[in-house]
């Protein structure tokens, strides 16, 4: 096996080749935080919660970079933990921030993150919000976009591990949501009722439907 070696914050760290640097910073004990990745099934860099230092003109998402022989990567500068704390302000800007009546409310990944990045409820990026109807008409899944970061874990979970594809980006830029396509429902949908999209979904934006109180 064709090996390579970098270094990480210091720490020389020897990985397989094609192996992605926040893979290789795991291997070094090195955490950098993460919110769309999924191992092995949703890698598709969207959040830039993973942003890192390798010296070139921009920061690199480390969940789509492969590591290179002789790299430096630096998972931690005042620069970096701006531009991640940039980027949980911009989805918090577009985001339902009622958490003291979300099911996932001290157990939600954006808002563990928005706590360790010292993001506040002053958001720079105020502005116009998306209102979306909530489904809940399935027996067993509420699907709240109003709440969803656009992480794509639970389509990919849906199509990829379940093989059903129930879910998607539908729309662009600004209106894109994750929904079934055609306007449909979940109850209109293949959707079998797993519950894996609500385990891959690291907010409120999926929940079952016995956790709230209609
Ligand atoms: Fe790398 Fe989202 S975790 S871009």
């Amino acid at each position: 096996m064709n090996m390579i070696t970098l270094t990480i914050d210091g720490v020389s760290v020897t990985v397989p080749a094609g192996t992605t640097v926040l893979e290789a910073a795991k291997a070094a004990g090195i955490r950098i935080p993460t919110l769309c990745y999924l191992k092995g099934i949703n890698e598709i860099g969207a959040c830039r919660l993973c942003v890192v230092d390798t010296g070139g003109r921009a920061l690199a998402a480390s969940c789509v970079l492969p590591a290179a022989n002789g790299m430096v990567v630096k998972t931690n500068t005042p620069a970096v933990r701006a531009a991640r704390k940039m980027n949980l302000e911009l989805l918090l800007s577009n985001h339902n921030k009622s958490c003291l009546s979300c099911v996932r409310n001290t157990h939600c990944e954006l808002q563990a993150l928005c706590q360790e990045y010292g993001v506040t409820d002053e958001n720079r990026f105020e502005g116009a919000m998306t209102p979306h109807t909530v489904d809940d008409l399935s027996p067993s899944i509420v699907r709240d976009n109003n709440k969803c970061i656009l992480c794509r874990r639970c389509v990919a979970v849906c199509r990829n591990v379940q093989k059903i594809g129930a879910i998607g980006a539908v729309n662009r830029g600004f209106k894109t949501v994750i929904a079934p396509a055609f306007g449909k429902t979940m109850l209109e949908t293949d959707c079998i009722f797993c519950g894996q999209c609500i385990n891959a979904c690291p907010v409120g934006a999926l929940h079952e439907k016995s956790s709230i109180n209609a």
